[in-house]
């Protein structure tokens, strides 16, 4: 980390860009654009918008831009009150019209950063963006990329982009303080990178609790943004480089990927030996340090876990450096649906039932628990495994009234009502995703047999021969 009174000192002689920069956010005269109004940049324009900034929210998508304009929400943990307040207030425009961008001080991107179709880093999103904001970039504007990636996207793509331009933004160490210009030139527009934390949904950590990590690719991008995020956001922690900030993503996500496999992994051994992980999780998060607690599962979701590590796998190979950990855990986490398959086997036959032909209904298809969110999540792809066995196949999942299509799979299906009868009717229930709101009870009282993914069912005493945890 860097030394915020020593990059002061070294920028007090820098740029007029950023003492003006300085005095609008002072002011809250400061115009902040997020571009994506997504699960990432709803929550950050409200947030500016709310500390009394002029807000404008960008995105391709007219729904959603019709909708913020209504004051809706599209995002269930999002209540629509907060945004109909900002939007009433002024304070918040959602817009399409991407002419705008030139009218503010800061841009925020927060577009998706997917796995192409060979799993490879999909920039094209950072890319359109980037393009549209050198289209109408203007001396004295600071942008912030947001979007997780790997280690030098800022840098590389992102800065060659902006500086089509014509304007210049150089790049600096600042790692001790210093401020050197490449080839003597003053920066005309700033530019940072600040990952993205947020944890949709956790009602423990609201977003601006969360301390937000800053790498500039010089002295005044890293002080502007410093300033900026400290208006809004509990804590900020500098880092020498954009490039060090995006390593630090990755790392916390990587962290969370490994983790997450090796329980999964001796989960798998805890089965065979007779032992239950999940007691033996409990025990040992009793330590008070050393050990932190991940959870096994069916699998990995969301936008973030299952492809940002694949990200530096990619960037690896530029330095011929093959990223062992990312590929073993990715590995096995994917492996865990078929896990979850055989085991749904499994128990139907110790039932003397096949998987073939066999009614299953699934419990939860978003990717985690009280989420709507179904991005990567690993009950779409033990849906599709069960179906491919020649099993039956229905979902219910408070979340989702219909599963349509989707980028990687077409279900076209309607949630199953959970009523007692429902319920009676299926050869098997799968939890996958453990929804707060389902009683756990009431399911196995009237399914025939539960198959529990996420030891969701651990409090239910009643019909233990009914439950098999897998
Ligand atoms: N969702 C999370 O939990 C989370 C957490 C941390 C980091 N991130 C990262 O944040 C980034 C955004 O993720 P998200 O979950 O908010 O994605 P999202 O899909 O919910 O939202 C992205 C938005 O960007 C819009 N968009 C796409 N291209 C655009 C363009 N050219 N111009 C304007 N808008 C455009 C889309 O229409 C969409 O509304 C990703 O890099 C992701 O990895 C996500």
């Amino acid at each position: 980390m860097v030394s915020t009174t020593l990059l002061t000192k070294s920028a007090e002689a820098h740029s007029d860009i950023l003492r003006q920069f300085q005095s609008r956010v002072e002011e809250r005269t400061a115009r902040v654009g997020v571009v994506g109004m997504g699960y990432v940049g709803l929550p950050i324009a409200l947030l500016f918008s709310r500390k009394g900034f002029p807000t404008t929210g960008f995105d391709i998508d007219s729904t959603k831009i019709e909708s913020l304009s209504r004051g809706n929400s599209y995002i269930k943990h999002i209540p629509e009150r907060e945004i109909a307040e900002e939007v009433e207030q002024g304070r918040f425009k959602p817009t399409t019209d991407f002419a705008k961008l030139n009218d503010m001080d800061a841009i925020i991107i927060c577009v998706p950063t997917p796995l192409d179709d060979h799993r490879e880093p999909d920039l094209s999103f950072i890319c359109a963006t980037t393009e549209s904001i050198a289209r109408h970039l203007r001396r004295g504007q600071l942008v912030v990329l947001e979007s997780t990636t790997y280690p030098g996207t800022t840098e590389e793509v992102v800065l060659s982009i902006l500086e089509q331009s014509g304007l210049r933004c150089p790049v600096s160490d600042y790692s001790a303080g210093a401020h050197t210009h490449q080839d003597g030139v003053e920066a005309e527009f700033l530019l940072a990178f600040s990952p993205e934390r947020e944890d949709p949904g956790n009602k423990q950590f609201k977003t601006f609790q969360v301390p937000k990590v800053i790498g500039g690719v010089n002295v005044a991008s890293v002080l502007a943004t410093q300033v900026l995020y400290e208006t809004a956001f509990e804590r900020t922690v500098l880092v020498s480089s954009s490039r060090a900030a995006e390593m630090t993503k990755l790392l916390e996500n990587i962290y969370r990927s490994v983790n997450i496999a090796l329980v999964n992994e001796l989960k798998l051994l805890c089965l065979r030996m007779g032992l239950d992980i999940w007691e033996i999780i409990d025990a040992a998060k009793t330590k008070p340090f050393g050990f932190s607690a991940f959870y096994p599962g069916p699998g990995l979701g969301g936008h973030c876990i299952p492809i940002d590590p694949f990200y530096l796998t990619w960037k690896a190979h530029e330095y011929e450096f093959p990223t062992r950990f990312i590929e073993l855990a990715g590995e096995i986490n994917a492996s865990m649906p078929e896990h979850v398959v055989a085991a749904v086997g499994e128990a139907l036959n110790r039932r003397k039932k096949c998987l073939n032909n066999a009614r299953i209904l699934v419990l939860g298809v978003a990717y985690k628990k009280d989420v709507d969110d179904l991005r990567e999540s690993p009950s779409l792809a033990v849906m599709e495994l069960l179906q491919a066995r020649g099993a039956r196949v229905d979902y219910n999942d408070p979340y989702f009234a219909h599963l349509g299509k989707m980028r990687k799979h077409n279900f076209q299906m309607d949630s199953v009502e959970l009523t007692a009868e429902n319920l009676s009717q299926y050869d098997a229930v799968l939890i996958t995703t453990d929804h707060s709101s389902y009683d756990y009870e009431f399911v196995v009282r009237h399914a025939p047999l539960v198959i529990d993914t996420r030891n969701a069912t651990r409090n239910v005493t009643e019909y233990p021969d009914k439950i098999v945890h897998c």
